[in-house]
């Protein structure tokens, strides 16, 4: 690996603010923010788009080799390709959430998006965010931040960001749908969410957003000055 550039790992379990804590924190530092959840879900929509059950292995593995994922920065902002469409808006509803989650479960599905996430922290400084960065992705990343909260925080936060985009959802709604995810996410064989070991916990619970953009810059300067 190129010895100047530095991996930030955060890994945590839906809706724990993930990604605009990490993109924040990216932007302060001028590193590259890397959503991986986004490449699941545009696998999920694809998946969808073709009428076929976020369950059906082979439906799945029949996908793959037909589509191209692909990911581009315009204005510093990731935006997620598929078969060169901008798909950024179209994989953010709760029905591309579960499909997103039931692909990540198929081995070969991990496998496709293996090489394209470890090329990104291979040629820039990186905060890349997800579910296993820190246990398999980037095993040797320099900083790894386990990021989490409570299920009805994480659930009332995702409620109000989606209902900012104009979605019809209830609290009690978002809640189940992440736990059922969570229960899957961590109970999956293959690269199941689990803190690593040598990684830090932030619980933002009861933190605003400010407050927690600045607990994760405090982890990774501490990491990055040796301490
Ligand atoms: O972070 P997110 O909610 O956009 O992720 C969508 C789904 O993708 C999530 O339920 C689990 C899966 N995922 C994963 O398995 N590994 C990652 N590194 C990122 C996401």
């Amino acid at each position: 690996m190129n010895q100047d550039v530095i991996a930030v790992a955060i890994d945590g379990p839906a809706g724990a603010g993930k990604s605009t804590i990490a993109r924040a924190a990216a932007a302060q530092l001028g590193f590259v923010y890397v959503d991986t959840g986004a490449l699941y879900r545009t696998i999920g929509l694809a998946v969808c788009r073709r009428g076929i059950d976020g369950t059906d292995v082979p439906g799945i593995l029949a996908t793959l080799p037909e589509i191209q994922v692909g990911l581009t920065y315009q204005d510093g902002a990731q935006h997620v390709l598929l078969d060169g469409e901008d798909v950024s808006d179209a994989i953010r509803t709760p029905q591309i959430s579960t499909y997103a989650s039931q692909v990540s479960s198929v081995p070969e599905v991990r496998a496709y998006l293996l090489d394209l996430q470890r090329d990104l922290a291979r040629r820039q400084s990186v905060i890349m965010d997800g579910r296993d960065i820190g246990t398999v992705i980037l095993p040797d990343a320099k900083v790894k931040i386990f990021l989490t909260a409570s299920p009805e925080k994480r659930a009332a936060r995702r409620c109000a960001e989606l209902r900012e985009k104009g979605q019809d959802v209830t609290v009690e709604g978002i809640l189940a749908d992440m736990e059922r995810r969570d229960a899957l996410d961590a109970s999956r064989a293959v690269a199941p969410l689990k803190q690593a070991e040598d990684a830090v916990l932030v619980d933002t619970s009861d933190l605003t957003l400010e407050q927690s953009i600045e607990a994760v810059l405090t982890v990774i300067r501490d990491k990055m000055k040796g301490a």
